[in-house]
């Protein structure tokens, strides 16, 4: 998709970090953008920012107040942008996501069901609520486009991740479906693959609906603190959107967080080897392992030998008051810590 202008966008937690953005970009390119997000409050704030940074006319942005992981309210918030807008998005984003960080063994239903439920059930009530739409209306006349937000850490996963990085795979894997099928429309589909975004994410226990609130995560304003801390670090979200932007434009189906993708490859590379690791015995995982050790720990001494101070562990500074995140509920005595 290349051309932008008088056509319609739709972004999904477009009150807030990556959506927002997105929603300021292509509202500036010239799009009717509609956002859909659970909260009214970051919705009203966000309306105000898209027309102050993309200078649109205030019709021009369309605030629906969504609860996207429930198919009806998603349908509506559908029929809303046709009736008000003219027709489905000709470029949908499905951004809205959580997070939420602990022992994999710790989780809860509550856990998997409000984490998959935003990050991936919600990418997929959107795509069968509006690609048939979107098919119906456009293909093969008009440009139209599917893009989603996943996580580089739907490539990869760790033991505190579980939930988040489950769900993003799946959205990844989903998209390459989509890609191939979507050809035949004339038409494209794009994955974007951010590291780390200057976002609201790590305030996301806040908003966790209240029957879903039995976490096995040890979570407080402190793990908020110090989780929103490390997010502060990361890439600005207007700028996240021009990288997206590009790659929709040139139809990568994988968008890397750069804008020069080379920059991630050696990143992807290593997570493959990463995978194929698997393949491998445990034995021969170990000596792995500790190979790698060894060479780091060489490097370390090298370091210190030539007079340079070791690489900081982390990038970023602890807030005061902040505590650790990723730690399982405290009165969960059978987990090993
Ligand atoms: P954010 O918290 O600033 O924005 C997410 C928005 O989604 C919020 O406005 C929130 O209200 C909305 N949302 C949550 N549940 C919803 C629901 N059920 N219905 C409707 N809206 C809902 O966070 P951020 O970081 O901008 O997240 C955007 C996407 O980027 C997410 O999918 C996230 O997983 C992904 N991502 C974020 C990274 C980061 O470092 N912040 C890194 C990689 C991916």
């Amino acid at each position: 998709m290349k051309n932008f202008a008088g056509k319609i966008c739709f972004v999904t937690g477009g009150a807030s970090g990556a959506g927002l953005g997105q929603a300021k970009l292509f509202s500036k390119s010239g799009m009717k953008v509609a956002i859909a997000d659970v909260r009214q409050d970051a919705l009203d704030n966000a309306v105000k920012e898209i027309v102050a940074f993309s200078g649109c006319a205030e019709s021009d942005v369309l605030a629906l107040k969504v609860d996207l992981t429930n198919r009806e309210e998603y349908t509506a918030a559908a029929d809303k942008v046709e009736e008000v807008f003219g027709g489905p998005p000709h470029l949908l984003i499905q951004t809205a996501g959580v997070n939420s960080f602990g022992p994999v063994e710790a989780s809860t239903f509550d856990d998997f069901d409000w984490v998959v439920g935003v990050c991936f059930d919600h990418v997929v009530n959107g795509l069968l609520i509006f690609v048939p739409r979107m098919i119906k209306a456009y293909a093969n006349k008009e440009e139209f486009h599917v893009a989603t937000t996943a996580s580089m850490g739907g490539f990869m996963a760790g033991s505190g991740t579980g939930p988040y990085s489950a769900a993003k795979a799946g959205v990844i894997n989903l998209m390459y479906s989509y890609a191939e099928t979507l050809v035949k429309y004339g038409a494209g589909a794009t994955v974007l693959c951010p590291g780390n975004i200057n976002s609201n994410i790590g305030n996301a226990e806040k908003f966790r609906p209240a029957h879903l609130k039995n976490t096995g995560y040890h979570v407080s304003e402190g793990t908020m603190k110090h989780l929103s801390s490390v997010h502060a670090t990361g890439i600005d979200p207007v700028e996240l959107a021009e990288i997206l932007k590009e790659a929709i434009e040139n139809e990568r189906i994988i968008c890397l967080p750069d804008h020069n993708p080379e920059n991630w490859k050696n990143q992807l590379r290593g997570l493959n080897e990463t995978i194929e690791n698997y393949t491998l015995t445990k034995a021969e995982r170990d000596a792995i392992a500790a190979e790698r050790m060894k060479a780091m720990m060489e490097m370390m001494a090298k370091m210190k030998e030539e007079g340079h101070e070791a690489p900081p562990m982390m990038g970023w500074e602890v807030p005061e008051g902040a505590e650790p995140f990723g730690q399982a509920r405290k009165d969960l005595d059978w987990i090993k810590r």
